[in-house]
């Protein structure tokens, strides 16, 4: 069975921290924290307004962090010089709107292609995995192939926010998406939205390797604490990974 990387995004601790100034929580201690509760990997997104993570944070989380970061970034000079300075694991390209509260679609790899070509070739000329974050749509994913991007992050936004028949047909796009991306040689991720409720039947798409969520898990620490809520989720990813890989062999 495939392993399933769990990608744990701590823009919300930071968001917490800078609601008052000063330092405290620090999203460093989470970082090492969610390591502990069973991330193979921190996410953090520097916004270009620095909402929440900051250029001190991303200095921190490279120098002070054993588990592999992925970069969240826009398609900017500013954001590439950063990610070539400080060489994460991962660069993940994502859309950025000054006035959106969150990422609310995928990049568009098609319209930006000839935008994105630049960052993508200067990404991986510096040995950094480069991931788009994508709606699950083919065209999409030929264009990332086109660009040469390693990865391909899909975003779970639509099937999250949809109910009945729209989140099923939501959930078959994922899996069409993922089916085809791994075909074209991409590596799948998926992420936006997920909580204990919907992570389950994205866990389950055989082709997904990784998994990136945040806001909920920082939304449940208020409940249960960092630890107990990444380990919630972290057991509820490998059960379904587990039923979903028995059904497939019985
Ligand atoms: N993946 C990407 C590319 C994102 O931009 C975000 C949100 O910052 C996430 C995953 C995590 O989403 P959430 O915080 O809703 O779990």
């Amino acid at each position: 069975m495939d392993t399933l990387r769990l990608g744990v995004n701590i823009d919300h601790v930071a968001t917490i921290r800078n609601a008052r100034g000063g330092d405290h929580p620090d999203p460093v201690r989470a970082a090492r924290l969610a390591a502990g509760a069973g991330a193979d990997g921190i996410t953090a997104h520097l916004r270009e307004d620095r909402r929440h993570i900051s250029d001190h944070d991303i200095n921190r989380l490279t120098s002070e962090i054993s588990i592999p970061l992925n970069l969240e970034m826009a398609a900017t000079e500013e954001m590439l010089e950063i990610a070539l300075r400080h060489k994460p694991n991962a660069a993940c390209i994502v859309p950025e709107k000054r006035q959106e509260v969150t990422t609310e679609g995928g990049l568009d790899a098609i319209g930006g292609f000839d935008h994105l070509q630049t960052y993508v070739s200067r990404l991986r000329e510096r040995r950094i995995r480069v991931s788009l974050f994508l709606d699950p749509e083919s065209g999409q994913l030929e264009a990332a192939a086109k660009l040469g991007a390693d990865i391909v992050e899909m975003h779970t936004g639509a099937y999250v926010e949809a109910v009945g028949e729209k989140r099923a047909a939501e959930l078959q796009k994922l899996r069409q998406c993922a089916a085809y991306g791994a075909e074209l040689g991409l590596e799948m991720h998926a992420g936006h939205g997920l909580t204990f409720e919907t992570v389950g039947e994205v866990a389950a798409i055989p082709q997904v390797v990784e998994l990136n969520i945040g806001h909920f898990l920082v939304g449940e620490a208020i409940f249960s604490g960092l630890d107990s809520s990444i380990r919630r989720m972290r057991a509820l990813m490998d059960e379904a990974r587990a039923r979903a890989a028995g059904i497939k062999s019985a």
